[in-house]
């Protein structure tokens, strides 16, 4: 399947959206947490509209010793992480659900931290078999758009803007 491309206003336009469903919803969290470093920028738009602080933490995938699987690993983590978001109610952020596992992985380490409730919004969710799952703390799931399991090109990524958006133009309105 041919990779499909996001400009930065078609993001803004979906996070705008998002913002909305969550901001019409019950649950008004305290803090967001982005994944990075996909989740930053996706986070950072959220916050204009729900207006709330941001922590930040870093997980990437690796091959482990011994492991054939890729396994998530913290890059960086939130300091005095259980003072910070012990009793908080958190908005997890991050750009993309795609086979979950570092979502469940992020998911199972904030919870250790006994936050108030947990809830997640993601840019994109792919309609693919997941490897991990989204755990039963979760309180409310929000994705901006669902799409096929595809490759997704997000404006973040391009080091020539220009190019990315004329290539976006140019594509047959096939996307989503
Ligand atoms: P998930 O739990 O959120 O589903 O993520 P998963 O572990 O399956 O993803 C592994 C990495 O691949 C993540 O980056 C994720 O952002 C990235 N990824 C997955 N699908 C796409 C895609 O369609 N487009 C792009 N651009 N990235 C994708 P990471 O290893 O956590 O690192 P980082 O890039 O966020 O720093
Ligand atoms: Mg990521």
């Amino acid at each position: 399947m041919d990779p499909i491309a996001f400009s930065y206003n078609e993001i803004h336009k979906t996070v705008a959206e998002l913002a909305a469903r969550i901001m019409a919803s019950a649950y008004q969290p305290d803090v967001i947490v982005a994944i990075g470093s996909g989740g930053f920028i996706p986070a950072r738009m959220i916050k204009t509209f729900l207006k709330l602080p941001i922590y930040t933490v870093g997980i990437s995938l690796y091959v482990g010793e011994n492991v054939t699987l890729p396994v998530p690993k913290k890059i960086q983590w939130i300091d005095e992480v259980e003072q910070k978001l012990a009793g908080k109610k958190i908005l997890l952020v991050d750009e993309v659900d795609d086979s979950r596992t570092t979502l469940e992985y992020c998911i199972r380490e904030l919870a250790s931290h006994h936050p108030a409730e947990l809830a997640v919004a993601v840019l994109h969710n792919k309609d693919k078999e997941k490897r991990g799952v989204i755990p039963t703390e979760v309180v409310h799931y929000w994705a901006g758009e669902e799409l096929p399991d595809a490759w997704i090109k997000y404006p973040w990524d391009a080091v020539d803007i220009e190019a990315h958006d004329r290539m976006i133009l140019s594509l047959p309105s096939s996307q989503p």
